[in-house]
């Protein structure tokens, strides 16, 4: 199973979880396409190394600890070796059909932790090295440090420090200094994927903006909150309340520009 991948200059970097599909149930309709996934603890996850430029070196492929990994936060190159820093499970977080939400034993999954992964492709070795407890998922960084050396990692993040909890704050990791800050939404607040909008001319990394829709529990409603990149601690720069909840999504990405219909028509 392969969710995300993950790019350097010169490679595509895949992570394939380890797990068994049995279509038939999903064929016949009785469950989901992603309930027929089941996670084979016992085989080891495979990194795949493409490389981007034709004709150069061929597919290694490595191999390490058995894991599941939804997303990357950065891969870059550095001494000869690839970095590669993910949101990791220890194994394929899973909800029988028809739980009832509100039923849900958080602690029967286990939590999403940041490790990095460091492929000799010489040696053909990989090196796991585990970054951080706080249950977090949803990684994102400064767009023009994709694939290049980092300092910055902003992350969904659970109000409390240990253990499996919903996503509820947003946290902010100095990979240099081992560092970090919080801003938490908790008790009744519920935080989406984060975006990073960079500072037009910026000179730090960090300097920008960090937007995550929040759902309001308290208001049943949701909020686009705006934090400053440079200083999550001081809470928001701006919030803006919305007139209805959005329900959850997984992705999205900040565009300067209006794609699509123009602004006098949303208007109209
Ligand atoms: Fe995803």
């Amino acid at each position: 199973f392969i969710h995300d991948f993950a790019i350097t200059p010169n490679y595509c970097i895949f992570f394939q979880n380890p797990v068994s599909y049995n279509p038939f149930p999903f064929l016949l309709g009785y469950r989901g396409a992603g309930e027929c996934v089941a996670y084979q603890p016992e085989q080891p996850t495979r990194i795949i190394v493409i490389p981007r430029k034709q004709n150069t070196e061929e597919v290694k492929i490595l191999e390490t600890q058995s894991g599941f990994i939804f997303h990357h936060a950065n891969a870059f190159e550095e001494d000869g070796k690839i970095y590669v820093d993910s949101i990791c499970y220890e194994s394929l977080p899973a909800i029988e059909t028809g739980t009832d939400f509100r039923e849900i034993d958080m602690n029967t999954n286990a939590p999403g932790q940041l490790w990095r992964f460091t492929l000799n492709l010489t040696e053909k070795t990989v090196a796991s090295q585990f970054l951080e407890e706080r249950c977090c998922e949803f990684p994102i960084i400064n767009p023009n440090s994709v694939g290049h050396p980092y300092r910055y990692l902003f992350i969904g993040a659970a109000d409390r420090p240990t253990g499996n909890a919903p996503l509820q704050g947003i946290l902010k990791i100095d990979m240099e200094t081992k560092t970090q800050q919080f801003w938490s939404a908790a008790p009744k607040g519920f935080v989406n994927e984060p975006m990073f909008v960079p500072r037009p001319n910026a000179e730090r990394e960090d300097d920008g903006w960090v937007l995550t829709l929040v759902y309001d529990a308290s208001h049943h409603r949701s909020d686009l909150v705006i934090l400053d990149g440079c200083d999550l601690t001081s809470g928001p720069v701006a919030r803006l309340h919305l007139k209805h909840h959005i329900p959850y999504g997984l992705h999205g990405s900040w565009s300067g520009e209006l794609l699509g219909v123009g602004l006098n028509q949303v208007e109209g």
